[in-house]
């Protein structure tokens, strides 16, 4: 087994713009988040994924980036983003830089030269076809914000390809230039002392040539174009060519954000053999297609989770490395997706979630605020949306028939990207002592409860629990190295599995419900060690009930258990 720094850290993304701003202007920044170091270093987490801090117009919050070695105004200067690297250094927390490539704005100087003529040095750097005989758009494939994925430029009579936004251009990944300007970038970010990249959508970057019509579903108006675009001929040769000019030269963490990811892929992507990336990014556990597309207004269930988290715990077994997330900038709050957010069950829930990722294997990702168990937003109008997928959203079901605004609303306001860009909930102050001007987007009204200050100090809050979490993982390396596997594979309602390395056992035990559960201990575990437990605890033996989303972790040592040295 390959040992890696990556691998044995636990990961916290910040989101800058809702994490801690230092100047009253109701946008986080770079010196909030230097302010708020000291914080992370008690939580113990060893890496921040920084989400976009570059030069950018935010029609997408910074995923549309207009110069890559800048810093965006709102957020500060690069003396300010130095200062931050140097302080987190300083207290042994590393720092990973979001890498948009596949697109970069359309204020970006190559796209503003691009669309300047048709022999412009870099027209090529962009994806530009003729509209067909009749005018319209060379294929018919949907962008994945709404909207067609192509633009017509009126200057030079041709269209540009946009799998997101038209103000996201996507980069020409066939045109070598291309692949260096974005190489020597990369390196420069490395030669500041950076940690690593996250790779936004690197999954898009190679599309199949001819760029073929995609495939209509019943009611949509634009075609699909993933399977033109995802994992296409040549994103595996343009990643190892990426990891011998950049990679392969530092000691990084890599994460590929790779949409529609399979086992096979990821095998690929994440190979042991360390040709491309440290780890990938699936997605299969938190995009259950139920409702509307990804539109749903339904907690996931313990099935739907287990299943998925346990196939790619099993099929990535020495082949690739997992990474362990329940939400991100793009999804909703955790303990409301796939917990229970409720007064009742918020913190016992946060913690079990907490419990069954952090066990597994893997390198598990806190999204800023999980650590509190935040929770959904509750919104109740339209005009409280800020994120363009969930503005454009009603317009792509509702508008067009597929789904009347009754049924689609609860879905929007379940799934919405905002849900987690609300600010981060630091004390019961005014507009949770993020800002002390008008926050860019509301605050959770439950932070008056809800909040880093109320937590740090009590010993049995999700914050507290999180650092006991994140100090076992340190501790004993079966959490991070062992074998998993799955025992009760169909009970409806305990998620339990095993770790297993060497002499070493571990059992993760949860009760993914709102109800009592019954479980039975293996007699192997009986007299191991309990190393957490969310709700108190005290008997682990033999016939159990446990309470509503009641988790413990067991560890062993050889076959005498008990208060074992380690
Ligand atoms: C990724 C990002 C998302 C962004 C999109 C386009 O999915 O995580 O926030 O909107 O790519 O860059």
């Amino acid at each position: 087994m390959n040992k890696a720094w990556w691998k044995e850290a636990v990961v916290y993304q910040v989101y800058p713009r809702s994490f801690m701003d230092s100047d009253g202007d109701g946008v986080g920044d770079i010196k909030g988040i230097t302010s708020r170091l000291d914080y992370l270093r008690e939580l113990g987490i060893d890496v921040i994924w920084l989400s976009p801090v570059y030069k950018s117009p935010n029609y997408d919050n910074g995923y549309d980036i207009s110069d890559y070695q800048d810093i965006m105004d709102e957020f500060g200067t690069m003396a300010d983003f130095d200062e931050m690297l140097a302080e987190a250094h300083a207290r042994g927390i590393k720092v990973v830089m979001d890498l948009v490539v596949n697109h970069s704005s359309f204020q970006h100087k190559w796209f503003v030269e691009s669309r300047k003529s048709k022999d412009n040095p870099y027209r090529d750097f962009y994806i530009w076809r003729d509209p067909k005989e009749d005018g319209s758009r060379p294929n018919n494939w949907g962008a994945w914000f709404g909207g067609p994925a192509w633009t017509l430029d009126e200057a030079t009579g041709q269209y540009y390809l946009h799998l997101f936004t038209p103000q996201q251009p996507d980069l020409n990944w066939d045109n070598p230039k291309v692949r260096d300007a974005v190489f020597d970038m990369m390196n420069w970010w490395c030669e500041k002392g950076i940690d690593g990249f996250r790779m936004d959508v690197i999954s898009l970057i190679s599309k199949v040539p001819g760029l073929p019509d995609g495939e209509k579903a019943p009611g949509a108006v634009y075609g699909k174009h993933d399977p033109y675009t995802v994992h296409g001929p040549h994103v595996h040769e343009y990643i190892k060519e990426m990891n011998r000019k950049v990679l392969s030269k530092y000691d990084l963490l890599t994460v590929g954000e790779t949409a529609g990811v399979t086992v096979e892929q990821a095998a690929k992507y994440a190979n042991v053999d360390g040709s491309e990336l440290g780890m990938v990014f699936q997605f299969e556990h938190v995009e259950s297609e139920r409702k509307f597309g990804k539109w749903t207004d339904e907690p996931e269930t313990i099935g739907f989770v287990r299943e998925n988290l346990s196939k790619w715990q099993y099929d990535l077994e020495g082949k690739a490395w997992n990474s362990l997330f329940l939400d991100n900038h793009d999804q909703p709050r955790a303990v409301s997706h796939f917990g229970n957010d409720s007064e009742e069950f918020r913190e016992a829930s946060a913690k079990m979630l907490a419990t069954m990722l952090h066990m597994m294997k893997g390198t598990p990702y806190i999204y800023q605020g999980q650590e509190l168990g935040m929770t959904n937003y509750p919104f109740t109008d339209v005009s409280e949306f800020r994120d363009i997928e969930s503005i454009n959203a009603c317009r792509e079901w509702v508008d067009t028939g597929r789904a009347t605004y009754e049924a689609f609303w609860p879905c929007l306001v379940f799934k919405s990207r905002d849900n987690a860009r609300t600010p981060m909930q630091w004390d019961d102050s005014e507009n949770a002592g993020f800002t002390t001007g008008t926050p860019w987007i509301n605050v959770n009204p439950n932070y008056k409860t809800v909040n880093a200050k109320a937590q740090m100090d009590d010993p049995n809050s999700v914050f507290s629990y999180y650092k006991k979490l994140l100090t076992l993982r340190k501790r004993y390396d079966v959490i991070v190295y062992g074998r998993y596997d799955l025992i009760m594979k169909e009970d409806p309602q305990v998620f339990a599995y095993t770790r297993t390395m060497d002499e070493k056992r571990l059992l993760c035990v949860c009760n993914y419900s709102d109800k009592q559960a019954a479980f039975e201990l293996p007699a192997e575990f009986e007299g191991a060690d309990c190393l957490i437990t969310n709700l108190g605890r005290e008997n682990v033996s033999g016939g159990m009930t446990l309470k509503p989303y009641e988790c413990f972790v067991l560890y062993g040592y050889g076959k005498r258990y008990g208060n074992m040295e380690i």
